[in-house]
């Protein structure tokens, strides 16, 4: 079957056409994205140096239809071969949310195909079933995903029921503060960097020259929890001192210890899980010095998805739905998003 995927959670416009179909490239229990398209509004949101949200939710809108065109047309896909619409319901913002889903919800309806609502995070963990050219996978489960991005940092054990195929989240811990990306975002405004922050801090951390300072780690201990606050607060600091370290050393000390502390919790709480493999998804997941580390500290096999497949896309989006078929709704119900904060409150 192929399914229709659109992302609208954040920043990117996005849509995928997905499949299980081995004629199509989908392998035992991976998926292929046959397109895989994603319009950034990374320039536009450069500017005012992070997202605003309805300027996000109205770009959304003006880009939706041309890339849901470009993603059926690349997939060399027409509406008849389309089995099932999927889209993200949350969380993210939730102005940028209900523009995805009320267009996939109108396109369901006039096409009379199912409308599979599906989880941001759960898209970001599926990420690493889709089938690409080193394709090492499907990873064995149980196993344990760190989702890193700019909205969201959480700990999460993921199982399989073999016969159905789908997958069933636990969510272990998370941050209590500041996404590991939003660090990122943060102290590379401290910088003077660019938004999105994280490849430009990394790209500068690679040139220092001296790699002495030290920053702080919250641990947080007993807990799977993150924070990244006082972390950001002691780069203000340091950056604002008569004896500040040249900036590519603050981006070193900076990105060392976010990656130290996300490499040695996730190995710790694998360890204690007894998993199978550790998964990291998200846009953090495309940093370097996270990659090596979370290799190095892991006691399992670690699976990350090639950077394009990392940051939003709807690829992944297709690849956690069809975990979830059974789920998929008449478009015509009374329907909800839910935004970040709603998730929050609904897991703790
Ligand atoms: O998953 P994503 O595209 O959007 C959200 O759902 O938030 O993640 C974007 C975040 C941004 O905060 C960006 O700075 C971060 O991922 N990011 C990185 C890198 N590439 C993107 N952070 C560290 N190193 C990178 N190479
Ligand atoms: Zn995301």
């Amino acid at each position: 079957m192929h399914l229709l995927a659109i992302e609208t959670s954040c920043d990117e416009t996005a849509a995928a056409v997905v499949t299980d179909d081995p004629r199509h490239g989908a392998t035992a229990g991976m998926f292929a994205a046959r397109s895989n398209v994603v319009s950034s509004q990374v320039d536009l949101h450069a500017e005012t140096g992070g997202v605003v949200p309805e300027v996000a939710a109205r770009a959304h809108l003006a880009a939706l239809v041309p890339v849901v065109r470009r993603a059926l047309a690349e997939a060399e896909c027409r509406w008849e071969d389309l089995g099932a619409v999927a889209v993200t319901a949350g969380p993210g913002l939730p102005g940028a949310l209900l523009t995805g889903f009320n267009a996939a919800r109108g396109l369901a309806y006039a096409r009379g195909l199912p409308l599979v609502p599906t989880d941001h995070i759960e898209g970001h963990v599926g990420a690493n079933w889709i089938v690409t050219d080193g394709t090492q996978g499907p990873p064995p489960l149980p196993a344990l995903a760190l989702v890193v991005s700019g909205g969201h940092t959480e700990l999460l054990l993921v199982d399989g029921d073999p016969a159905s195929g789908a997958h069933t989240f636990e969510r272990l811990g998370g941050t209590r503060d500041d996404a590991a990306g939003e660090a990122f975002d943060k102290v590379a405004r401290l910088l003077d960097l660019p938004y999105p922050g994280g490849p430009p801090i990394s790209r500068l951390a690679a040139t220092a020259a001296v790699r002495r300072t030290r920053l702080p780690r919250a641990w947080i201990r007993g807990t799977d929890d993150f924070s990244f606050s006082g972390l950001k607060t002691a780069v203000a600091h340091l950056v604002a001192s008569a004896d500040a370290p040249p900036p590519a050393e603050v981006a070193w000390a900076f990105e060392e210890a976010v990656c130290d502390v996300l490499a040695r919790k996730t190995a710790r709480a694998a360890e204690r899980e007894g998993v199978s493999s550790v998964l990291v998804a998200g846009g953090v997941a495309a940093n370097r010095r996270l990659r090596e580390r979370m290799r190095a500290e892991s006691p399992v096999p670690v699976f990350i998805p090639p950077p394009a497949l990392c940051t939003d896309n709807a690829a992944m989006i297709g690849a956690a739905a069809f975990r979830h078929l059974d789920q998929a709704v008449p478009p015509e119900r009374p329907l909800d998003i839910y935004s970040t904060a709603m998730r929050r409150a609904r897991v703790r």
